[in-house]
């Protein structure tokens, strides 16, 4: 048996409000749980979108009658909203700035718009961008002529770790994320995900943003595993209905998958476990500024062989484009808070028993 820290997964579409078919806090976080996170940073791109005080009390609502696991929940950058979203920072776990197009309205194209966040937006408060290619270079940039950090969501190509990896050596307060379908697949495997019974015309199972990629992308991420800060799900559940529609929403789940695939890649000597508990533990809890979570574990079988399926996943997706894979490593025990939350196959945490990590007033334990 091997014992890891909580994980956190700093990048979870919950879903909630709005979108309750596709996932909610309760189910949301019993994925969490039974893939060994104990804490999940929950984005804004809900309906509505999370992005004043009336929307953060509607997610955070949900999530304080709902939540298994501990979170916090990101606001989204509009057009108008850059004080208001400000005075809210203490209560977020960041901003989310959305600078390409992706599933949801929340999107800012024109530059200033980026301007009049990094001026009001607290510098010890988390900015998260969505920023893929040059307009990442140029979100990097923002981060220098505002000296303060940017975290950059989900990379996935050689030319962006390759920039990154630039940025830090110039000191510029850059950190990163990388999502395991980036590490794990190509955009060769998206026949496999569509999978046999459907017309091939339907390739909406293989929609993600950023999309995937080559494999001398997935190299170039493999070659630089010290540059890559966070491995983060960026779970984004969409029914199989939408996926397999005229019309596919992008987006995987991951929070069942994500240690499973990389414990696998321990095994195969890719990874270490140590590059796992710093990613998954160490590295969001710093850059997110997180609470300990005391007296919390999880619990893995490393010996553990068998193959991902859908159906013993608690995602109310219902669905993964892992299926079938082949895995070593087990999830078998998770205890949060010293309260036995998850144990083989079952969530035992009842609703409401996560906690809000920036509610600084209840936490006493959070000294940030
Ligand atoms: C995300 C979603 O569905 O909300 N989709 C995705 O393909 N990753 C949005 C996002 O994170 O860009
Ligand atoms: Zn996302």
């Amino acid at each position: 048996m091997i014992k890891l820290p909580g994980l956190i997964d700093p990048h979870v579409h919950v879903r909630e409000p709005g979108q309750t078919h596709k996932e909610d806090w309760n189910t949301a976080t019993q994925a969490a749980l039974a893939g060994g996170f104990t804490a999940i940073l929950a984005m804004p791109n809900t309906n509505p979108p999370i992005f004043d005080r009336d929307t953060l009390n509607l997610g955070l609502g949900a999530a304080k009658l709902k939540a298994r696991c501990d979170y916090a929940q990101f606001l989204g950058a509009g057009p108008q909203n850059a004080s208001k979203v400000a005075h809210l920072a203490k209560e977020s776990a960041g901003l989310k700035m959305y600078l390409d197009s992706t599933f949801g309205e929340l999107r800012l194209d024109d530059m200033t718009l980026w301007q009049s966040h990094f001026e009001h937006f607290p510098k010890n408060a988390p900015i998260v961008l969505h920023a893929e290619s040059r307009t990442m270079a140029a979100g990097i940039l923002f981060a220098q002529l505002y000296d303060r950090p940017v975290h950059i969501a989900h990379i996935s190509l050689k030319e962006e770790i390759f920039l990154i990896k630039k940025a830090k050596e110039r000191g510029i307060k850059v950190t990163c994320e990388v999502a395991p379908h980036h590490l794990f697949l190509t955009k060769s495997d998206i026949p496999a995900i569509v999978g046999a019974g459907l017309s091939p015309a339907l390739t909406g199972r293989g929609e993600v943003r950023p999309r995937l990629t080559v494999q001398a992308d997935v190299d170039a991420l493999w070659d630089n595993l010290d540059v890559i800060d966070c491995f983060a799900t960026d779970h984004a559940p969409h029914t199989l209905e939408e996926k397999d529609s005229d019309t596919p929403p992008p987006g995987f789940p991951g929070l069942e998958t994500a240690l499973p695939l990389l414990l696998t890649a321990v095994d195969e000597g890719r990874l270490t476990l140590d590059d796992i508990i710093k990613k998954m533990h160490t590295n969001p809890k710093k850059i997110f500024n997180l609470p300990e979570q005391k007296e919390t574990w999880v619990e893995v079988d490393e010996n553990a062989t068998y193959k991902l399926r859908a159906s013993n996943m608690h995602s109310r997706c219902g669905w993964t484009p892992f299926e079938g894979m082949q895995v070593k490593g087990r999830v078998t025990r998770v205890v949060l808070r010293g309260k036995e939350a998850y144990k083989n196959g079952n969530v035992l945490a009842k609703k409401g028993f996560g906690k809000n990590l920036r509610r600084w007033d209840t936490n006493h334990d959070n000294k940030a």
